[in-house]
């Protein structure tokens, strides 16, 4: 599997597993043990989670899934902005280590922009990567103005920006991954197949689909990867489809693919927001 480079140095897979939806009802519990298993089989090595899905049962579902073979792989979590405080991230950290029975966190994102002060924020990031409790850490769903808010020693050390980013939604291309790519930072692309909505169907995705032999899903992905320093966390609970997203990573579009994709899909025009889910 292609990785892309942290400024830390550190590197991860540029296609991982999303989680969100996992963890919330107990009877599933079994069941999606079994599927992180089945997909670690499968190659899959960075796994995306957070505090809050399933209000840290996502979590759980991890921990035991990966017990005995923690190793070599890249756990992503992220903490709520209402825990970003200097205590609040420090706690969130050692709850989120705990559910998923692990020393560190490879990459540990603010999971949206809140109203706490960032120095605290930072400080309390830089302090649990000294004691090894994390890797690396980064933000999510942050727009220009909130990365321009984050202390400037602490900007080019940004692990990633977990953004909504698809073929459909290209909001993050008007400011905000330049401004990563400058200072070498990885746009990872949440929600990359828009949530199988009407990007999967279009006939568009379909005919480029059809050429390579792939699926929509596969081209919607080799397009993300296409892009510079992109990794993209698409979500299933069918190991086909994990097997599929993973194979999206040998599909190369062509020149003509990615000129019929920017027409289809064009990038934004004009000053714009990022999108959220
Ligand atoms: N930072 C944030 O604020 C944020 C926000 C949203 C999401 N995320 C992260 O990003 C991950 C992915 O985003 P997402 O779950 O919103 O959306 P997504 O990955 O774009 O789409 C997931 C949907 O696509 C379907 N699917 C997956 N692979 C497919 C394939 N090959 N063909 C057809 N359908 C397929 C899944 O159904 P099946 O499960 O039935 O296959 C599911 O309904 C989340 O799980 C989470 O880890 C982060």
């Amino acid at each position: 599997m292609q990785e892309v480079t942290l400024p830390s140095g550190n590197s991860m897979p540029v296609i991982g597993l999303g989680t969100w939806r996992l963890g919330e009802y107990p009877e599933r519990f079994g069941h999606e043990v079994d599927l992180i298993r089945s997909a670690l089989d499968l190659g899959i090595t960075l796994l995306d989670t957070a505090e809050m899905y399933g209000e840290g049962g996502a979590e759980e579902v991890i921990g035991e899934a990966i017990r005995g073979r923690r190793d070599g792989l890249f756990l992503v979590s992220k903490f709520y902005p209402h825990n970003a405080s200097r205590k609040g991230v420090r706690e969130a950290c050692e709850r989120s280590l705990r559910r998923m029975d692990c020393d560190t966190i490879d990459l540990y994102l603010l999971h949206w922009p809140g109203s706490m002060p960032l120095a605290q924020t930072f400080e309390a990031l830089r302090e649990l990567q000294e004691q090894g409790k994390i890797r690396d850490f980064g933000v999510s769903n942050f727009n220009l103005s909130d990365l321009q808010d984050i202390p400037e020693t602490d900007q080019s050390r940004l692990g990633c920006n977990q953004v909504y980013y698809n073929l459909a939604h290209r909001e993050v291309e008007w400011e905000v991954s330049g401004w990563c790519r400058e200072r070498g930072i990885p746009v990872m692309a949440y929600s990359p197949l828009d949530q199988a909505g009407a990007l999967l169907g279009s006939p568009v995705v379909a005919g480029i689909a059809e050429k390579h032999s792939a699926t929509a899903a596969q081209v919607a992905l080799a397009w993300l990867l296409h892009q510079p320093d992109t990794v993209a966390i698409p979500k299933s609970a069918r190991l086909e489809r994990i097997r599929e997203n993973l194979d999206a990573a040998n599909l190369e579009l062509d020149a003509a693919d990615l000129a019929v994709l920017d027409e289809a899909f064009p990038p934004p025009k004009q000053a714009v927001r990022l999108g959220m889910r």
